[in-house]
């Protein structure tokens, strides 16, 4: 019979990818939901400042709460070793090669993380005869749905667009088949897009985000971006991680799409985060010639750059979180407007040296 006694207060959690937007919320949520946290983070994580620990360190307390690690989803032993030692009552596996278009530059190396890695943390669990005192959280993504028809939810067609979103579905099923097989108690959050101001600049939110603060400070520069008529389902990254977590109190695992049910283009998120500072986009051209630009002045603010086309692109995702709604009571708090709002605040007060890395707004933001 399964472990499930422990106090709420005294739980372990272990954490991959802790160092990233997910990890480091999921951690603050965590710690203060009394949690015991580790965090697995890869050796590069201590010598690189901006793709390192920089967001737990935003989190305020969180680095000192966590107990960090050091190693990688594809050393299976290294995992072993860990698990066996941090004896976690849940594990989140949300370390991944997350960017998309990088994917298809590392194919190989997404399918070792996103893929390979997963099962490493799935066999780790069964060998070690845990299976029936540990609860994994499977980070998957909307991109395993690709291709299919929107609105996407757990029963749509799965055709991905991406090497990554291949490994991502690849780990999908894996989740899945461990459950099945071994009674784990292993879910699937499939998560569409969810941002926040501890996003990555290279995802194309922050990057919009960013650039608009930087033009309304002076920045003569457009924005460049890539497809401009890309739709998403856009969240708050702090909703999703308490979904994650309401995933894994249920008496039974199982898959769960969380997502708004509101989708946008990515013209849609830059009018929108340019309306913010008093600048009406207005668009000319069509293509690669296409422009965004201020009704007002005539000045281009947005161009377009084929650098930033995916040789393949996934055109339309928008989520039906009916289940997640239904079974876990999990809905999203935080509007759209809000969302790029707080994004461009955490910007502005960057740029403008008001905190000197984001950490009193971010740590404000982080709720
Ligand atoms: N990154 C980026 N940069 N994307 C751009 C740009 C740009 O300059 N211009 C247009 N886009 C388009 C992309 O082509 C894509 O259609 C959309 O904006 C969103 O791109 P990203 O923000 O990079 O996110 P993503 O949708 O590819 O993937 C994110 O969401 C997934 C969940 O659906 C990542 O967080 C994945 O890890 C996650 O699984």
């Amino acid at each position: 019979m399964a472990i499930w006694g422990c106090i709420l207060g005294h739980k372990t959690a272990f954490i991959t990818g802790v160092s990233g937007q997910d990890g480091a919320y999921l951690a603050a949520f965590l710690c203060k939901k009394g949690y015991k946290v580790h965090g697995l983070v890869r050796w590069d994580s201590y010598v690189s400042p901006m793709d390192g620990l920089v967001r737990l360190d935003a989190l305020g307390l969180v680095r000192d709460e966590v107990t960090l690690h050091t190693g990688d989803l594809t050393d299976a032993n290294n995992l072993n070793l860990l698990i066996k030692s941090i004896q976690p009552d849940e594990i989140y596996n949300l370390a991944a090669l997350s960017h998309v278009k990088v994917s298809f530059e590392t194919p190989a190396s997404t399918f070792d993380i996103n893929a390979l890695g997963t099962l490493n943390i799935l066999e780790s669990v069964r060998v070690l005869g845990m299976e029936d005192r540990v609860r994994v959280y499977q980070a998957s993504s909307s991109e395993i749905f690709g291709a299919c028809p929107a609105p996407q939810n757990e029963d749509s067609s799965m055709n991905p667009c991406s090497p990554y979103g291949a490994a991502k579905l690849a780990a999908y099923h894996l989740a899945r088949i461990y459950r099945q097989s071994y009674g784990m108690h292993a879910s699937n959050g499939i998560l569409f897009n969810h941002e926040s101001p501890l996003r990555g600049e290279d995802f194309v939110t922050h990057k919009i985000t960013r650039a608009v603060a930087e033009i309304e400070r002076g920045r003569q520069e457009p924005l460049l971006l890539g497809n401009l008529d890309s739709v998403r389902d856009w969240g708050d990254a702090r909703d999703y991680v308490r979904g994650m977590w309401m995933m894994l109190q249920q008496d039974a695992p199982g898959d769960y799409v969380l997502a708004t049910g509101e989708s946008r283009s990515v013209r849609d998120f830059a009018v929108r985060a340019f309306a913010q500072i008093g600048v009406e986009l207005v668009w000319q051209g069509a293509g690669v010639d296409e422009q965004g630009v201020d009704r007002e002045t005539g000045r281009v603010m947005v161009g377009v750059d084929s650098a930033f086309f995916r040789p393949l692109e996934l055109h339309y995702l928008l989520g039906d979180a009916a289940k997640a709604k239904e079974a876990l009571g999990w809905q999203p708090e935080t509007s759209f407007d809000e969302l790029v709002g707080q994004m461009l605040d955490a910007d502005r007060a960057l740029l403008d040296g008001l905190v000197k890395d984001g950490s009193d707004v971010l740590c404000r933001l982080a709720g």
